[in-house]
């Protein structure tokens, strides 16, 4: 399915937004590396990952829980206790609007 999140002027470089997908949500990051998709949904212990800080130049979020460290464009983990990835999406922009496909 695909979702669409917002016209682009309304997802400026440094800002994300929360969508829902059926009943999963996603956290949609505009990095400086360009846009990002990720389940709001800590790989540890399920924490509510996009509700972390993240910084735009690295790409990087931070799960409020307990402090694991991942790579918004990948969904890797870079710091522990998380070691398995988080599901990331394929985000893109059509006719000025930003949307993430998610399968299912
Ligand atoms: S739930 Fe995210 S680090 Fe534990």
């Amino acid at each position: 399915m695909r979702i669409a999140v917002a016209p682009t002027d309304e997802l400026p470089a440094g800002t994300m937004r929360l969508v829902s997908a059926g009943e999963r949500l996603i956290g949609v990051y505009h990095c400086e590396s360009g846009y990002h998709a990720i389940e709001d949904r800590c790989s540890h212990d399920d924490g509510p990952l996009c509700e972390g800080d993240w910084e735009p130049g690295s790409c990087v979020v931070t799960c409020p829980r307990h402090g694991a460290r991942f790579d918004l464009e990948t969904g890797i983990p870079l710091t522990l206790p998380a070691f398995q990835p988080v599901q990331t999406f394929p985000v893109s922009v059509v006719d000025g609007m930003v949307v993430v496909d998610v399968e299912g």
